[in-house]
């Protein structure tokens, strides 16, 4: 049974020289068994579907369903505290240092059970379905005990699809407090390297591995001794790198044939034609980036040089407690100067190509039916009318699972 979206600005974000969205004004697209199975303009609908179900949607842009390419949703707690202490002055190394920072949010998540820890998730992805996302990633890394770490992947398979798609990521995020010593230290990266690494790849419960390279945090040999193990296990390869430090990550990442590199606020002229000549997505994070009060990314350099970049929210407890996309195309359209163009391929065909997803993030025939239909006909009304919600309906798998087609004034 196909249905028949029509009436619509179709924007399919697919490959065009212009580079012009691929808008395709008085457009349709024909859903049939979850897929897309049609797409173009409302006058060339072939005839075997001019009797399906048909939905006019008053002239609305239909987009690809909206892919977080960067998130850590799977959380307890929260750190409103911390939150006022930076609005105070204080700075996050210094929350860091006294025992803040993800170590404040480890306690909390450690504490609670499969069930609270998914009912907090499901929460997080029911905002963030509401505002357009259809997929986001699901990073580990607030546990930070192995058994942990697996233990959140578990929770993210257990909740996969109700009501988004989540991709699962197994980060490297800290080394944890008790094992801070030398020899712990290196016998952590070891056992992260060699025991998990191996037993989430075998089961699938994750499609990639993450680092945090940086200050504070995993040293680049460590980046490489795990993202290596990653490699070896067919697991996808990314981090991230340069929040705070440039410590060499994006050459290291585009050495390693990484999907993406990620913050990348300090990035050296060589780290980033490293990353041009490997392919490797540069994902944006403007909201962390604007909380901390940072000065952009080197967004110019890596335009020039070829990099394609994503846009995602960062969604965590630190330092970008924010689930709506639509908010981080308007920081990386203001505060990082990316055109309005670049935005909506961020967060959906270059952030499916992040997460190494071929299925989804633009809208052809063949790729999944995850669809945004808004209340504009407009692509720059979406970062430009920042903090309104202008969803109007989300379908999902050829399934509406958000809103309605109301009369448009
Ligand atoms: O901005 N991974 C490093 N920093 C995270 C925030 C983690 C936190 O403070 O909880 C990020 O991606
Ligand atoms: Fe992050």
């Amino acid at each position: 049974m196909a249905t028949v979206l029509t009436d619509a600005r179709v924007m399919t974000c697919a490959e065009d020289p212009r580079g012009s969205l691929g808008l395709i004004d008085r457009g349709a697209v024909v859903i049939e068994g979850g897929e897309l199975a049609w797409v173009g303009a409302s006058d060339d609908l072939p005839a075997a579907y001019r009797g399906a179900e048909t939905i006019a949607l008053g002239g609305r842009l239909l987009t690809p369903g909206l892919i977080d390419c960067h998130a850590h949703p799977l959380f307890a707690g929260d750190r409103a505290d911390e939150f006022a202490m930076r609005a105070r002055g204080a700075s996050y190394q210094e929350i860091a240092a006294a025992g803040g920072g993800i170590a404040a949010t480890t306690g909390p998540t450690r504490a609670a059970t499969v069930e609270d820890l998914a009912a907090l998730t499901q929460q997080r992805m029911r905002r963030a379905l509401a505002a357009g996302t259809t997929t986001m990633e699901a990073k580990s890394g607030y546990d930070l005990t192995l058994n942990g770490e697996r233990r959140l992947l578990v929770v993210a398979r257990a909740i996969d699809g109700d009501p988004i798609a989540l991709e699962p990521t197994l980060l490297a995020h800290l080394i944890p407090a008790e094992a801070r010593a030398t020899a712990d230290r290196e016998e952590y990266v070891r056992a992260f390297a060699e025991d998990l690494i191996p037993v989430i790849a075998a089961a699938r419960l994750a499609t990639s591995v993450d680092v945090y390279c940086d200050e504070g945090a995993y040293t680049l040999s460590e980046t490489r001794t795990l993202l290596t193990a990653a490699r070896e296990e067919g697991l996808g390869v990314r981090a991230h790198v340069g929040q705070f430090a440039d410590r060499g990550g994006a050459e290291l990442l585009a050495e390693l044939g990484a999907r993406s590199a990620d913050h990348l606020e300090q990035v050296s002229a060589a780290g980033i034609a490293a990353l041009a000549a490997a392919g490797t997505v540069a994902v944006m994070l403007p909201g962390a980036c604007v909380q901390l009060r940072m000065a952009p990314p080197p967004v110019a350099a890596l335009r020039a040089a070829g990099v394609a970049l994503a846009v995602a929210s960062d969604l965590n407890p630190g330092t970008s407690y924010g689930e709506t996309l639509p908010i981080a195309m308007w920081l990386a359209t203001t505060h990082y100067a990316m055109t309005v163009e670049e935005a909506w391929l961020g967060v959906t065909r270059i952030a499916a190509r992040a997460l190494g997803l071929a299925d989804r993030g633009v809208l052809a025939p063949g790729r999944r039916a995850d669809l945004v239909a808004w209340d504009t006909t407009t692509p720059a009304e979406i970062p430009y009318h920042f903090g309104a919600n202008l969803v109007a309906a989300i379908w999902r798998g050829g399934v509406r699972v958000h809103g309605a087609i109301a009369r448009r004034p």
